[in-house]
């Protein structure tokens, strides 16, 4: 890994084995980007590929008006001179104009990777794992400068880019759009893949084919989001999950979004990511700066298992932070589905001692713990606990929780408040509102204004006593509705503008101190399931509850659509009640946990109402992903049957060493006098032998010949109906 300057063409390369990024310095003066993709030999005169032509109608510099930035590729681009396509920033100046020229000024090369202050990103351990480029431009008119940061890992085919602006003028500016990265592609040769869906249907993969035209998704409701997802992967027709070139693009920011790419008229793709423009200004006074989030690009010709493996490790080791990133989850039992708020201290004792004697190891109090709530119509924000349900406090239940030999965890939905609360009442100015106009309910709550330091300092006043005082060793964090009337009182008119953007940072900020205070705190985020199952929030809580939607079925879609972007130990997975509260469906209680293995894996239910029967599966289950879990949450994971696709679903995790490697397949609805069919495994050594409960295979066979996965059709033996689901563990034997 290296990134080479060539001072004499003004050309940096940035390259590791696998990939390289080409920068050209262009005769504007701003950056071009000349190449990425399979790494290419160093050396100097890639510039080559700036473009200088006769066009008619396109415009160019006026020391040479063949140069035009229309028919070239930049690397941060602008709108206002001879680029006629949406770029990356703009910047609103005091006379009215939008118009920069930032030229190359200098640049930095380092070893490792610097943080952003308040805002997640990747990091280093050790200063050679990493380098980093800064190119340093100015726009002499105005005073503004503008750092491109770029990142290189050595062992990782990534780049990770911010930028920061800096006014070191003597004028206000207004940064009115700021994209954390663009990246101009020569060709638009893609397949669009998008992760959208809704409350209990996250991230279902959606394509289309790139063409003329804007491509984009994004979200304007203060948050990631259900129904759009902050990464996107553009890969080639003939790509798939084993085979074949992709770029994956992941924002690592929880607000407001836009991932979009232009196609124009020449055919190249513009492709970017950042902080959706609308409704966001922030003015940057003399001596003062803008950092954007981080944007990750990743590479791969090894098809889309390969892409998401990237990001798996990547974000498992050098995202997710604290004691908890790489450690085996601990498996849970959550009350919810079991009580809902309807509880004391005695019905949650008994789930949790009936959880104790299956193998659980930490027990999770959910929503109606707190205040005068009974039901979600009030209560929330008076983070003092209900003595009528929990006479001895959090802490009282905390202590027999710990006394059975299980960790206890509690649920918080720090940034939302019912209007029938007492915090409400007291403080009807801290929620986001318009004076004078009504204020959006949803599930009858508001949105705190996050962005008030009194707010803050509330909250995190409340939950650091709780944590400490009851010895509380994961949390909880929900969200459960999104922004209305993004409105903060009491700020003046130009600073709402920064509303949405504060909001993000001040909940960083939150999780932030607590973490400083609470370093071995395991941070569950959650948002009416996955609506903020980000790469940002990675960077504060390792895990994210996956969905509300718990049915076994529905979960091979939110799971399979997830692991695309998100580490499988990221993936929040329980195994609920039957019939399912969200579809009235109703799984084996085998199908459920081969499914819920694929996460975090924990139950949602009250095991005391189990059969016997039932209830020993549980306990092997959890004896089983006690033995595995290592493997399963840090294992190569591959994709190989799409629940979008058919019937069918299989996934698969292979150890680093190959010696282990777990199969599930899942076949949706029963089918009659079935064919026999098989699916091929991946990622094994195909000289190793592995046992399976099926007996022996080579690497070889299982790669090549596959597994049967239909049922067979034995007339002696009942068919086993909708719903059926298999694992087959592979265990390498050593000769
Ligand atoms: C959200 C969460 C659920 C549960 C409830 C509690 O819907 O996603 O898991 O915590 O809130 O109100």
């Amino acid at each position: 890994m290296d990134i080479v300057y060539h001072g004499k063409t003004k050309e940096f390369h940035l390259f590791n084995d696998d990939i390289s990024y080409i920068i050209g310095i262009m005769p504007d003066g701003s950056p071009g980007q000349l190449y990425f993709g399979k790494r290419v030999h160093d050396r100097e005169g890639y510039s080559r590929l700036i473009i200088r032509e006769d066009r008619s109608m396109a415009v160019g510099l006026p020391s040479d008006e063949r140069f035009s930035l229309e028919m070239n590729r930049s690397e941060y681009p602008s709108f206002g001179t001879s680029d006629m396509r949406h770029p990356a920033f703009e910047l609103l100046y005091d006379n009215g104009s939008h118009v920069s020229a930032f030229k190359y000024m200098s640049h930095d090369i380092r070893d490792g990777k610097p943080g952003i202050e308040g805002l997640p990103a990747l990091y280093t351990e050790k200063d050679d794992e990493a380098k980093t480029l800064k190119i340093v431009l100015s726009d002499e008119l105005t005073g503004m400068e503008l750092e491109l940061f770029y990142t290189i890992y050595a062992s990782h085919p990534v780049v990770a880019r911010s930028v920061v602006f800096r006014n070191k003028g003597k004028e206000a500016v207004s940064l009115v759009r700021c994209m954390s990265l663009s990246l101009d592609l020569p060709d638009h040769d893609y397949i669009w893949m998008q992760f959208s869906g809704a409350w209990a249907r996250e991230k279902y993969p959606v394509e289309r084919k790139l063409d003329w035209g804007i491509t984009a998704i994004a979200s304007l409701r203060g948050h990631s989001s259900a129904n759009a997802n902050p990464f996107v992967i553009l890969k080639r027709k003939h790509t798939d999950e084993s085979a074949g070139e992709a770029i994956g693009l992941s924002l690592l920011y929880s607000g407001n979004f836009i991932t979009q790419a232009e196609v124009d008229t020449y055919g190249t793709t513009r492709l970017m990511t950042g902080i959706h423009p609308e409704r966001f200004l922030w003015e940057i006074c003399p001596g003062g700066s803008f950092h954007s989030p981080e944007a990750v690009l990743v590479w791969t010709q090894n098809g889309l298992n390969d892409l998401s493996q990237t990001l798996h490790t990547l974000y498992r080791r050098r995202l997710c932070r604290g004691p908890w990133r790489e450690k085996e989850r601990p498996i849970l039992l959550n009350n919810w589905e079991a009580t809902m708020m309807d509880f004391d201290e005695e019905k949650i004792l008994s789930i949790a001692k009936k959880g104790c004697e299956a193998g659980v190891e930490l027990f999770v109090l959910d929503d109606g713990w707190f205040g005068a709530r009974d039901d979600d119509t009030g209560g929330l924000g008076d983070w003092y606990v209900n003595t009528g349900k929990l006479p001895d406090g959090i802490a009282g239940l905390s202590r027999r929780i710990h006394d059975m030999g299980m960790k206890f965890g509690l649920w918080f939905e720090p940034e939302m408040v019912n209007p029938d609360s007492e915090l409400y009442r007291a403080h009807p100015d801290w929620v986001l509102a318009v004076p004078g106009r009504d204020r959006s309910l949803g599930r009858h709550q508001m949105v705190l204004d996050m962005t008030k330091e009194e707010v803050q300092d509330y909250l995190y006043e409340r939950m650091s006593s709780i944590i400490s005082e009851a010895d509380i060793d994961y949390v909880k964090w929900d969200m459960n509705r999104t922004i209305s009337e993004c409105f903060s009182i009491g700020r003046s008119a130009k600073e709402q503008g920064t509303v949405y953007h504060r909001y993000i940072l001040a909940v960083y900020r939150l999780y932030e101190r607590l973490i400083a205070d609470f370093p071995e705190l395991l941070f569950e985020s959650c948002a009416s399931g996955g609506a903020r199952h980000d790469a940002g929030m990675l960077y504060y809580a390792p895990q994210a509850w996956g969905s509300d939607d718990t049915d076994a079925v529905e979960r091979l879609k939110i799971q399979y659509g997830t692991s695309y972007g998100y580490p499988i130990a990221s993936i929040g997975s329980h195994v609920s009640e039957c019939p399912n509260q969200q579809t009235g469906r109703v799984c084996s209680i085998e199908t459920r946990a081969n499914v819920a293995y694929f996460g975090t894996f924990g139950y949602e239910l009250d095991l005391n109402e189990l059969s016997d029967e039932d209830f020993d599966k549980v306990r092997s289950q959890i004896a089983f992903m006690k033995k595995y879990r290592g493997l399963i949450q840090g294992g190569r994971f591959y994709r190989l049957l799409s629940p979008f696709e058919g019937n069918y679903c299989a996934w698969m995790v292979v150890s680093d060493d190959k010696s282990r490697a777990i199969l599930a397949y899942y076949r949706v609805l029963a089918e009659p006098n079935p064919g026999h069919r098989r699916v091929k495994l991946q990622g094994l050594d195909p000289d190793m032998r592995y046992s399976t409960d099926e007996g022996e295979y080579y690497g070889s066979e299982l790669m090549n010949i596959g597994i049967e996965i239909s049922a067979k059709p034995d007339p002696s033996r009942r068919p086993e109906g909708d719903y059926y689901s298999r694992i087959i563990v592979m265990e390498g034997i050593q000769s």
